[in-house]
């Protein structure tokens, strides 16, 4: 009998649903968490609890496992390129996470690509930031170029008064969330600018997935429309409606190409934006299974979890077929309800609702679940998903 073990550095719930997805292809699981308790330690059997940012603890947990991948992107590069030159297989590798970590790098790099984008400059200085404002007109977006997520570290500035701003979130010492190197001191210290960028009035953001092997084997997943509020992803809606069929091949192509030239291994989503006239540009990249690709679980022949263990394993890769007209996706956020399983019998009541909770505690906002609804409809699709997942947070 042959083995093959993931270890997966960060205990959240794409830990969690990526063990999920070993599970029937008979693979192992180790599991580096943060906590005792976390979303995926409650169902990793053995789960080492350490620091991920320590190269001891990193290295002894990479030991004996086939390939070590992600729930996050926070491992420093340096640690990381320390377990490749001890013989571990990384996935992605270091070289192509930077531009996941770094949105200053991903702009150069796909600025080299051609890949459209909106117009962007990375900054260190307020006077720098109202420069570039003053040339291509305000508003403009600022973004602390490592360290953000979640829409933190993403402001919205209206004209020169409110470039000190950012730069001053910059120079505070950096949460432990928010760590982007061994550094201790301000961001601004280790190396962290501000990016600033054309305020996009877009008309709707989506995503798009490629999940791709070492070899450069690779699958893409149909584009979604998503939704965030407060930079949290809510909804998405596969595929997305409306959208130019032909413009949705190339939009894949284009995101295929990203994986590509950045030899991305496993899941690579793209965030897009869809300006007024119809083009898109893209916003950001994650190297890792993503929030707006949950509704694969259920709607595609194939979840990204599952390819995403594929790619990382060097297997072939299964089919990204949808599984119904219309796939909705709507997160649960932590909200008035702190029962989320007594709410089940309500909820399931619709036998189309698919719910994943992810066994963490309520609080306002966090993500604590999502649930997920195959239609033929877009609007009776989206109803009945937003209807569930208010429902469980206790709207
Ligand atoms: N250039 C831009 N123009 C308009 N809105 C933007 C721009 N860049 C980002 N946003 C908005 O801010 C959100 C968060 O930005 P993003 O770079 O994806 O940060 P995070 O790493 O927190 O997800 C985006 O989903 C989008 O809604
Ligand atoms: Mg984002």
């Amino acid at each position: 009998m042959t083995d093959l073990t993931i270890g997966i550095v960060g205990g959240g719930q794409l830990a969690r649903m990526m063990n999920e997805a070993a599970t029937p292809l008979g693979l192992g699981v180790r599991l580096l968490a943060e906590a005792e308790g976390t979303s995926a330690a409650q169902v990793v059997p053995g789960t080492d609890v350490g620091d991920y940012a320590d190269a001891a603890t990193l290295g002894a947990f990479a030991r004996g496992v086939d390939a070590v991948t992600f729930d996050h992107e926070h491992v420093p590069t340096d640690l990381l390129r320390g377990l490749q030159d001890a013989g571990t297989a990384v996935r992605p590798g270091p070289d192509a996470l930077v531009y996941a970590q770094d949105k200053a790098a991903m702009r150069e790099r796909l600025t080299g690509l051609d890949i459209p984008a909106p117009a962007w400059r990375a900054t260190r200085t307020p006077e720098e930031f109202v420069a570039f404002g003053d040339e291509i007109g305000w508003p403009l977006i600022a973004k602390t170029s490592r360290g953000g997520y979640d829409g933190k570290g993403v402001w919205k500035v209206d004209g020169p008064d409110g470039a000190a701003e950012p730069f001053a979130a910059l120079g505070r010492a950096l949460g432990p969330t928010e760590r982007v190197s061994d550094a201790a001191g301000s961001a601004q210290d280790a190396g962290v600018v501000i990016v600033a960028e054309e305020f996009v009035p877009f008309t709707r953001e989506m995503s798009v997935l490629v999940v791709r092997r070492p070899g450069g084997e690779s699958v893409v997943y149909p584009v979604s429309e998503t939704v965030q509020r407060d930079g949290i992803c809510h909804e998405t809606t596969t595929p997305a409606p409306g959208l130019d069929p032909a413009y949705a091949v190339e939009i894949q192509a284009f995101a295929t190409r990203i994986a590509d030239e950045l030899g991305v291994v496993g899941v690579l989503a793209v965030e897009l934006m869809e300006r007024p006239t119809g083009e898109v540009v893209v916003n950001e990249l994650a190297m890792r299974p993503h929030n707006t690709g949950h509704w694969t679980i259920e709607g595609a022949a194939t979840s990204q979890f599952e390819n995403h263990l594929r790619a990382v394993l060097d297997l072939p890769l299964g089919s990204t077929d949808l599984t119904a007209p219309v796939v909705v996706m709507s997160n649960v956020l932590g909200g008035s309800n702190p029962d989320l399983v007594g709410s089940l019998p309500v909820v399931l009541a619709n036998p189309d609702v698919r719910v994943h909770l992810y066994g963490k505690s309520v609080k306002p906002g966090r993500k604590v679940g999502h649930v997920t609804v195959r239609g033929t409809d877009v609007a009776a699709t989206q109803e009945a998903a937003r209807a569930a997942s208010a429902h469980l947070e206790g709207a």
